[in-house]
């Protein structure tokens, strides 16, 4: 690599997009920027407010006085929320089966991704979403869209949740998946496409480090 890229990761729920981007990011000395989470914020501080999800204007005008930023300074990324932190709570099963609501608004859009090409503008990043490689980052050195069969996906999401010790249903889990899937690709501003140019790639049957692997050395390309 001769000289500081961007790298953008777009894909389907559980993919892998987070886990490698992070591997990839820290291997770089890069920042990992994750889109999700401020959709995620976004859609955490409205339930809380009691806002209705399809009112395109008022999530705009909440979102206008809203601060979402981002902690690196440990190993592991901080979502702050207006200063606080809401890293776990933007993950509960509330904001994942909603955030694509409010992620379809044209406007909403636009804000984030203002906000996102900024964080972007001096490379050195790895950002994963859903329009990187389309729309936040266009132009960026490497692009990669990120698949796997839905199967795979809702079982990855399983583990995570026996993990924790939370209780999983893996068909419900595919169910949850397939409509958020479905609700990404399907909308007018921005779907989740992958990029012409984005090289795909097929993370069933591949290990975590594999992917990583992957992507670092397309990087190294450059
Ligand atoms: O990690 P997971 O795949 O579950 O989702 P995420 O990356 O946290 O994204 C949550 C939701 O935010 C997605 O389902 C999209 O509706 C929305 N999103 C988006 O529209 N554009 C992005 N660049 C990132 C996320
Ligand atoms: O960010 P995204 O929603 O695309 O997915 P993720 O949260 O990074 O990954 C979902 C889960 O799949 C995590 O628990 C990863 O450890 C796991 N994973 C995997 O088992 N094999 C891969 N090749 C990639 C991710």
């Amino acid at each position: 690599m001769k000289k500081d890229i961007a790298i953008a990761i777009d894909g389907p729920a559980a993919a892998g997009k987070s886990t490698v981007a992070k591997i990839v990011a820290k291997k770089l000395a890069y920042v990992y920027i994750d889109t999700g989470a401020m959709y995620r914020a976004l859609t955490y501080k409205a339930l809380h407010n009691e806002l209705d999800l399809e009112d395109e204007e008022s999530l705009v005008q909440l979102l206008l006085k809203t601060d979402i930023s981002f902690d690196h300074s440990d190993d592991s990324q901080i979502v702050l929320l207006d200063g606080q932190d809401v890293t776990r709570d933007i993950r509960s099963q509330n904001v994942t089966s909603q955030v694509s609501i409010v992620a379809k608004h044209k406007k909403v859009r636009e804000e984030m991704v203002n906000r996102q090409k900024k964080l972007a503008q001096n490379r050195r990043v790895v950002m994963d979403g859903r329009d990187i490689g389309t729309h936040v980052i266009p132009d960026a050195e490497v692009k990669v869209f990120l698949i796997a069969t839905v199967e795979e996906r809702a079982m990855r999401r399983h583990k995570e949740n026996i993990d924790k010790g939370f209780p999983s249903d893996i068909e419900q889990l595919k169910k949850e998946i397939e409509k958020r899937d479905q609700l990404d690709s399907e909308r007018e501003a921005s779907p989740l496409v992958k990029a012409w140019d984005a090289i795909e790639i097929d993370t069933t049957s591949l290990s975590i480090e594999q992917v990583a692997e992957k992507i670092f050395l397309l990087a190294s390309e450059i």
